[in-house]
């Protein structure tokens, strides 16, 4: 969702502040804006649309010796000029680029109209800003009016503020990540990521809830409770954050050929195949077996990627749930005595995910399964382990999909001491691997449905999981309307949606079932819908659309997912979309 960057120091501003949203703009937004401060001054600049649009409106060469950028995703009023960050006080004392939602904003902005103070935004944005500018008219000094304001704020907030007249780069983080790096010499940065600040510093912390402080060239000082907070500045592996496509035209095409790899590194890391022993932490291995309920908590792809994870585990005899996260918050589920929370996610940032960490009960267990390295989730959670997929800059998750699904099958096979599971997943790699260099096939089913409004993907067991997340694809980037079923349950609602030509995916991986999934094509034809079955070579029959590779029936998700995903690619090309940002999407979704 939105994104921040600034810096303090010597540096040629309009490039850094620029070229850091390009960085950032993966996660999704609608306008941006940035701020110099230059001797006491400060100029604003704000465009809706692209970082391009705002480029363009920003002189070269501008002298300044501090700078905030922001790129937002429109939570409170609509994609305008006034509406984008960086937001002012009304007597532009104050200029701030805000990541979160402010909850009691209405409430803030009514007691400060009473004031006199008038607003030029709906957003939450600027009420922080002339809050902290009422409590700067007060006299406090401008950390004295950050300090302040926090207390009367509710909500999330990654703040990066300027003052005019008053030098320093201020900052305050609550509930949204905010990340501070140090230059080598005279400059120190901030980021809601690492990304844009990476080349420029060398040693990096990860703000803790309700830290505030200020940087100058030469300091940072941070405080927490009042009380000044020592940051652990730790150095940052660059490799993980690669932001380059690699002679690719799109960052999903990029990340679906690199989903095999990441399969194989989970494999590699989990698993040490000369001994037949898997290399995971003996401790959560016992405390995982001994949980009465493993509970898998997830958004979105995460959610798919853990239903199918979680039946695997029960496949293995262990009593393993999934849950979406954000509606696990509101339920009503058995009482356990001892569950094992499990919170996978790509980002580590997803806030309705966070709300889970809100929720569950003090020292009870959890492990993260994330990507981001020192997201929020992976320093929340007891235990983390990483997938280690890198960087993902598409919007539609990908290759982190298929690394999650790995992880989890490996994290089964320790915990039932089944050492077949790495080998199952080589195999479902090299398939994976197969189905990707067949792109053309795919593409060519995809040219026959681009008109099409609606798409169905069926499938029965473990195959209903890949028809699931291949249906979120699909909806995602080529806004074709999907529904997911498992096979048996059309008849009973929404076969009554089955029109003449209606495109029907089906996933045909398990010999044992695929005979049941070919007669629920066979109903679904009976009513005019065009089938394409999607079968394992095992399982194929003459006339299947695609026939993939043999993996163990289990992992039969790895190459149904792939052709998903290159389905969804090519449609969206097929249909002149933006692949890699599609509409009204954020990839990291910080807001519940
Ligand atoms: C779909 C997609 C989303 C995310 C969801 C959770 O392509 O990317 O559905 O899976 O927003 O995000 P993470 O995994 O970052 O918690």
């Amino acid at each position: 969702m939105c994104g921040i960057v600034g810096a303090i120091g010597n540096l040629d501003y309009k490039s850094f502040l620029t070229g850091g949203l390009k960085k950032l703009d993966y996660r999704g937004y609608d306008s941006a804006g940035l701020a110099f401060w230059n001797n006491g001054k400060i100029s604003l600049y704000r465009a809706v649309g692209s970082v391009e649009n705002l480029a363009s409106i920003v002189p070269d060469g501008h002298a300044g010796t501090a700078g905030i950028a922001h790129t937002r995703w429109a939570t409170h009023g609509g994609v305008t000029v006034d509406n984008a960050h960086p937001q002012r006080s009304w007597d532009k004392k104050v200029y701030l680029v805000h990541n979160g939602v402010i909850d009691n904003y209405k409430e803030l902005r009514a007691w400060l109209a009473g004031t006199g103070c008038q607003f030029r935004s709906d957003t939450d944005t600027e009420v922080i800003a002339s809050v902290i500018a009422y409590f700067l008219q007060e006299g406090e000094s401008p950390l004295n009016s950050i300090r302040k304001t926090m207390e009367k704020l509710d909500g999330s907030y990654a703040l990066a503020i300027l003052f005019t007249g008053q030098e320093g780069l201020y900052f305050a983080k609550n509930k949204s990540p905010l990340v501070i790096g140090q230059g080598d010499s005279r400059l120190n940065c901030l980021g809601s990521d690492y990304a844009p600040i990476l080349d420029y510093c060398s040693n990096f912390a990860a703000l803790e809830d309700r830290t505030y402080g200020y940087m100058t060239e030469n300091s940072i000082v941070a405080y927490r409770n009042g009380k000044n907070l020592a940051l652990r500045f730790a150095t940052k592996d660059r490799e993980d954050y690669v932001y380059d496509l690699a002679g690719y035209p799109h960052f999903m095409m990029k990340e679906i050929h690199e989903g095999a790899g990441v399969v194989r590194k989970n494999v590699e890391a989990c698993f040490d195949r000369a001994k037949g022993t898997y290399l995971f932490d003996s401790k959560l291995i016992s405390d995982l077996k001994a949980a009465d309920e493993i509970v898998f908590l997830g958004c979105g792809s995460s959610h798919y990627s853990s239903e199918a994870a979680a039946a695997y585990f029960n496949r293995h005899g262990l009593r393993a749930a999934s849950y979406i996260a954000s509606e696990w918050i509101h339920g009503v589920y058995p009482h356990l005595k001892n569950p094992y929370y499990v919170l996978i996610s790509q980002s580590g940032e997803t806030a309705d995910l966070i709300s889970c960490l809100d929720l569950i009960e003090k020292g009870a267990k959890t492990l993260g399964i994330v990507n981001s390295k020192d997201s929020t989730i992976a320093r929340r959670t007891n235990h983390v382990l990483y997938i280690g997929a890198g960087l993902e800059v598409a919007v539609a998750s990908t290759k982190s999909f298929l690394g999650q699904m790995a992880l989890m099958m490996l994290l089964c096979g320790a915990i039932s001491e089944d050492a077949s599971v790495p080998e199952s997943l080589l195999a479902a790699a090299s398939s994976v691997d197969d189905v990707v260099e067949r792109s053309e096939e795919i593409d060519a089913l995809a040219e026959g449905i681009v008109e099409v409004h609606d798409a169905f993907f069926v499938g029965r067991g473990m195959d209903f999981f890949a028809g699931e997340e291949s249906s979120l694809k699909l909806k995602e980037i080529s806004y074709v309307h999907s529904e997911a079923y498992p096979g048996g349950e059309l008849k009973h609602g929404p076969i009554a949606l089955i029109e003449e030509g209606t495109p029907v995916f089906a996933f045909a991986g398990n010999p044992d079932i695929s005979k049941q999934i070919r007669s629920n094509v066979e109903e679904l034809k009976a009513r005019g819908a065009t089938p394409y079955i999607v079968a394992a070579e095992t399982c194929a029959k003459e006339g299947d659309a695609f026939v993939y590779r043999f993996v163990d029936r289990d992992f039969a998700p790895f190459p149904e997912v792939a052709f998903g995903q290159l389905l969804s690619y090519f449609l969206s090309l097929r249909r002149g979309l933006n692949v890699d940002k599609p509409r009204n999407l954020a990839k990291s979704v910080t807001v519940n």
